[in-house]
């Protein structure tokens, strides 16, 4: 660990509910320890030393919403740290399809785990669980892990990390023009993000998206209060040229009213076509599943770093875990 960053002195989170809860020195402190925790990636014994962490703890994965990746990386993060997770990843076969309230169901699942991940349709409710435990004897840490439209705050320090790690050369995120594009109304990742990016000094917002997907007041709002500066456009190629950074999100149609119009999204595709017109060392990203607004042919450029997302967001995940189980300590640089 450098030290830049005082361990002992830092406040660490006992949950991990929102983007807003992150302050710069957690998130210079995040990337260190992540880049420290991969270096025991690189032999046995390393990997052998993260397992001997948590054997001893157990971990509920808590998934009623669809989910791939971020099951799948909690799942690789509690193996690494020998934590032994559980699952329940649908509520018809828990003792809510008898009527159990929702709140009642985890407060057991408190009872039998050390630590309880969760991703529900329902906005907010890891932020009522983990108000709900606290007044308990057993109050174990909640991570939220996509709760509705709401936040992800998970996705977002992975996102922050991998901008972090992918500027490392061009100093850092701060000063940089990160464009967010797609359903940004509705998609979770664009609101925790750009809520973590409020943290860097003068970097820039561009929202490019069809008028009826644009920000969320409560977004608008925050990122006002925090003097950020931002655009909102549908000039979706001035918006990829300026960028220093390009954010593609989905159309997050699950929350799709019955009798809705549909939304004409082709003008916000990033097709093959576009590469030529951004910046050298763009950065592309996409928290992933994409659909058509990204071209697959783009995958093998150099710029594209959505691939790489995901395996930081394992990584990002067990730093996590570490902290909120109290064993961020025991990681220091190994020699190798
Ligand atoms: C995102 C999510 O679930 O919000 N996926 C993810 O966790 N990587 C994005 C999405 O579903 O569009």
């Amino acid at each position: 660990m450098s030290p830049s960053v005082n361990r002992d002195t830092l406040e660490k989170p006992r949950h991990i509910l929102n983007a807003g809860q992150f302050n710069r020195p957690f998130l210079d402190y995040m990337y260190e320890l992540i880049n420290t925790i991969r270096r025991f990636d690189k032999t046995k014994d390393g990997l052998m030393y993260l397992q001997s962490l948590l054997p001893h703890r157990r971990a509920m994965l808590y998934f009623t919403q669809p989910s791939t990746r971020t099951f799948m990386s909690f799942h690789a993060a509690c193996t690494i740290l020998g934590l032994k997770p559980s699952e329940i990843r649908d509520s018809s076969t828990s003792s809510e399809r008898k009527g159990e309230s929702i709140e009642d169901s985890l407060r057991t699942f408190a009872s039998y785990v050390d630590l309880i991940v969760m991703r529900s349709p329902v906005a907010g409710l890891a932020d009522r669980i983990s108000g709900l435990l606290d007044e308990t004897p057993r109050p174990v840490p909640i991570i939220n892990a996509g709760s509705g439209p709401d936040e992800h705050p998970t996705q977002a320090l992975l996102d922050v990390y991998t901008l972090q790690r992918s500027f490392h050369a061009g100093h850092g995120i701060e000063g940089k023009t990160v464009c967010l594009v797609g359903d940004l109304k509705r998609g979770r990742t664009v609101r925790s993000l750009s809520r973590l990016l409020a943290n860097y000094k003068d970097v820039k917002l561009i929202f490019a998206s069809p008028i009826e997907y644009k920000i969320a007041d409560d977004l608008r709002s925050f990122l006002l209060s925090r003097n950020v500066a931002f655009e909102e456009t549908t000039n979706f190629r001035d918006g990829i040229a300026a960028a220093d950074a390009i954010y593609m999100t989905r159309v997050q149609d699950e929350y799709d009213v019955i009798g809705e119009k549909k939304v004409d999204t082709r003008n916000y595709h990033l097709k093959y076509e576009h590469l030529d017109s951004l910046k050298k060392e763009c950065v592309i990203m996409h928290p992933l599943p994409r659909r058509e607004e990204l071209d697959p042919a783009i995958d093998k450029d150099s710029r594209a770093k959505y691939w790489r997302q995901e395996r930081n967001g394992m990584w990002t995940r067990v730093a996590l875990i570490t902290i909120l189980m109290g064993v961020d300590s025991h990681i220091v640089m190994p020699t190798l």
